[in-house]
């Protein structure tokens, strides 16, 4: 996406170097940061430099790319995708590129891992990004169908969370029918949730803002209001990892929406790139691990600051104990469809094996 005069991925290679924008410093601050050794890119994805579930997975798979041109042994690899791994839980999508590098370079000899290494990081990214563009097209006639039978022609989206392009290579996942709408003339306008206790919000704020997007900043809890009264047409989120019966796991707060939307009778729908899907997974309420981050990141707030620059405040009395849960599960039954790269699925078991013929055990 443009940023000023320039186009940016998210992640990139730069004079043979991996190159990312530094997300923790947005929506205040533009800065990119090269990740070079295995512990950078382990760092920027616990850390949360780099975020979003196709993102974490692309990422990972340039780590194993430095991290093979360093040292290809078989051992080493078996080393690096361990620990990068372990780095974030619940985003299903680390895993699947780590299993994908590992099957693609387990086989080969020492020699020849690191150039494949490279290559198949960069599929994985130009995938990723074909796939959001893709589904950005599904999404687009769903939102032009909404447009059409308005009388006023904008069509009221609400998102929660930043599945933006930020979260992807390129496009984003929810944001992707925003941005193909756009262009298509066609009027939109988005409530963006803050989403705490990060404000991934804001990053989405900046996004749409720069692709000159039509969007209002709303605190958490006003999305259910704002349904009661009307003022949403659908509901379009990303999600971290989906089961193959439809439940989505994403962002803390997605089901709360889900559930307001229900009540409310308003379409919710899942941008739902394939690489998402936990084939393995039924029960995605029993069986996803749920990732708690450090309570300090609810006690504490970050924002810019008077005199300019980016400030760290505390919001609750010191010796509050915060909890912090990052992801929620929202079932199947309260999800109205997930947006594919090949179309828009119903959240079922039978929907997804349709879909994915290839995954139908
Ligand atoms: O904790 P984060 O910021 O990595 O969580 C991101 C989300 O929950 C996104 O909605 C999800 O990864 C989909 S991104 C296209």
């Amino acid at each position: 996406m443009k940023i000023g005069d320039r186009h940016y991925r998210s992640i990139w290679l730069e004079d043979g170097e991996v190159r990312i924008i530094d997300q923790r410093w947005l929506p205040h601050d533009f800065r990119i940061a090269t990740l070079g050794s295995l512990e950078d890119f382990a760092t920027a994805i616990r850390d949360m430099w780099v975020r979003g579930a196709p993102l974490i997975g692309a990422t990972a798979a340039f780590g194993i790319a430095r991290e093979m041109a360093r040292d290809p042994s078989h051992q080493n690899l078996d080393r690096a995708c361990a620990l990068l791994n372990a780095t974030r839980p619940t985003a299903i999508n680390l895993k699947w590129a780590l299993d994908r590098c590992r099957a693609a370079l387990a086989p080969l000899a020492d020699e020849d891992r690191a150039k494949t290494a490279l290559s198949l990081a960069c599929e994985i990214s130009d995938e990723d990004v074909e796939i959001n563009r893709q589904i950005g097209l599904h999404g687009m006639a769903l939102i032009r169908d909404i447009a059409r039978q308005k009388s006023n022609g904008t069509v009221q989206i609400l998102t929660h969370c930043n599945a933006g392009w930020l979260a992807t290579v390129d496009w984003g996942t929810a944001t992707s029918p925003m941005y193909q709408a756009a262009n298509a003339d066609i009027p939109i306008h988005v409530w963006v949730d803050e989403t705490r206790p990060r404000n991934q919000g804001a990053l989405t704020a900046w996004e749409l803002g720069a692709h000159g997007i039509d969007h209002t900043y709303i605190t958490d809890n006003a999305g259910g209001h704002l349904m009661q009264r009307g003022d949403v047409d659908l509901v379009i989120t990303g999600t971290d990892r989906t089961t193959k019966s439809g439940d989505v796991c994403n962002k803390i707060g997605t089901y709360l929406k889900a559930l307001a939307a229900h009540d409310n009778g308003i379409p919710f729908y899942v941008a739902l790139p394939s690489p998402t899907i936990d084939w393995t997974v039924g029960d995605g309420v029993a069986e996803i691990p749920i990732e708690a981050r450090d309570g300090h990141e609810v006690s504490n707030i970050q924002g810019s600051a008077s005199d300019g620059g980016i400030a760290k405040v505390r919001v609750t009395p010191s010796d509050t104990h915060c909890g912090n849960p990052a992801f929620d599960v929202t079932p199947a039954r309260l999800v109205t469809g997930l947006i594919t790269e090949r179309g828009i699925s119903p959240a079922s078991a039978e929907g997804l094996a349709a879909m994915f013929p290839e995954h139908a055990q």
